[in-house]
């Protein structure tokens, strides 16, 4: 696709003058277009970028009733002032492609999914935040457009990118959050959709993260749904232990989602000499390992967060406390490395900038 093919309908008065970008929240407020692309007779077609606003539906589409649709998280910062990067663009592609695999939805072709988004943010690149730490959040949603209440899998589709200028995710900003295990709610079972970026996941954790937050804790620490005893995610994150000298996550088995900030924390650690180790860790590990004093820092890592310290966790009547007060040296470490590349302070040697 050139990018001569996207219809472009700009909007005739910018919201810009509206948005307080000292003050920006997360994810409420939205730039001045949208891209739009539709599926239908077994094709892709019609790339437009219009004006930000409501997307007609009837209550019938399959989307609403049965959740057949897919979602995208990547972000676009200020780059060494005057340019603009888009963060890890092909590894989020490649994420995409494989959650719309899982849910029978048709491959929307990279050209699309990358030359719609460049366009979108060339557009609305004065939406792009100037200031260090913030960034546009870019959202790409695709969805069962057909009207059905049959369950199938759909024969029409739509898939949208917007824009978001946001702040930190987490109200504690970088400092420490505090989580509890509910060792009665799972997240994701091998061989579900824990692994793919499906809507479904997220509406299943509110709950449990509703009853967590009632106790004073920010999010749960998610076990797994067999034994419960493994640890998985935190909140919507992945997350990293670092143990003695060395840095422990997880490895992507089937029920975790492989985050593109998880990716970026491995590789950096790797290039840069750390040991590291993907394996599983139970919470009684964790238990024992904090007693001994080896637990020296805990944190989640993603794309709406970045890395977000841990600095305590519940479970039944154990409590782990790791720097409560301010972000461990570890994680500031990877912090500060990975918004420098966003940024472009620090050279982007895997060219995760585009
Ligand atoms: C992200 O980190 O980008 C996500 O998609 C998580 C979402 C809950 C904001």
């Amino acid at each position: 696709m050139s990018t001569n093919e996207i219809q472009v309908k700009r909007i005739s008065n910018s919201r810009l003058s509206e948005i307080d970008f000292d003050n920006l929240t997360f994810g409420e407020q939205f730039s001045d277009h949208q891209f739009e692309l539709r599926y239908s007779d077994g094709k892709w077609q019609n790339p437009e970028i219009i004006p930000y606003g409501q997307i007609p539906l009837y209550p019938a589409v399959a989307t609403l009733h049965y959740g057949q649709a897919v979602f995208e998280g990547m972000k676009a910062f200020c780059y060494r002032d005057d340019e603009v990067n888009i963060f890890r663009i092909d590894d989020h592609y490649d994420r995409f492609r494989r959650s719309c695999e899982r849910v029978c939805i048709p491959e929307v072709p990279k050209e699309y999914f990358v030359g719609g988004m460049k366009e979108l943010v060339r557009t609305d690149k004065e939406w792009v935040p100037k200031a260090k730490f913030k960034s546009l959040y870019i959202r790409p949603i695709v969805f069962a457009a057909d009207q059905t209440l049959g369950l199938r899998a759909s024969k029409t589709y739509r898939f949208y990118i917007i824009c978001s200028p946001v702040g930190n995710y987490y109200s504690e900003g970088i400092n420490p959050i505090r989580l509890t295990t509910m060792p009665q709610y799972v997240r994701a079972v091998q061989g579900g959709v824990g692994d793919v970026k499906v809507p479904g996941n997220y509406a299943a954790s509110l709950k449990p993260t509703t009853e967590a937050q009632q106790k004073g804790f920010t999010q749960v620490l998610w076990l797994d749904a067999k034994e419960h005893r493994y640890v998985e995610e935190v909140g919507s994150m992945n997350i990293f232990f670092q143990i003695g000298n060395t840095l422990v996550t997880p490895p992507i088995n089937g029920s975790i989602l492989p985050g593109i900030t998880r990716m970026s924390v491995l590789e950096l650690a790797k290039s840069h000499g750390m040991k590291v180790e993907e394996r599983p860790v139970s919470i009684d590990e964790l238990i024992s390992l904090h007693q001994q004093g080896e637990l020296r820092e805990i944190f989640g890592a993603g794309t709406a967060a970045v890395i977000s310290p841990v600095g305590m966790i519940q479970h039944n009547e154990h409590q782990i406390t790791v720097s409560s007060n301010e972000m461990g040296p570890v994680a500031r470490w990877f912090y500060d490395r990975i918004t420098g590349i966003q940024h472009g302070d620090i050279a982007d040697e895997k060219a995760w900038c585009t």
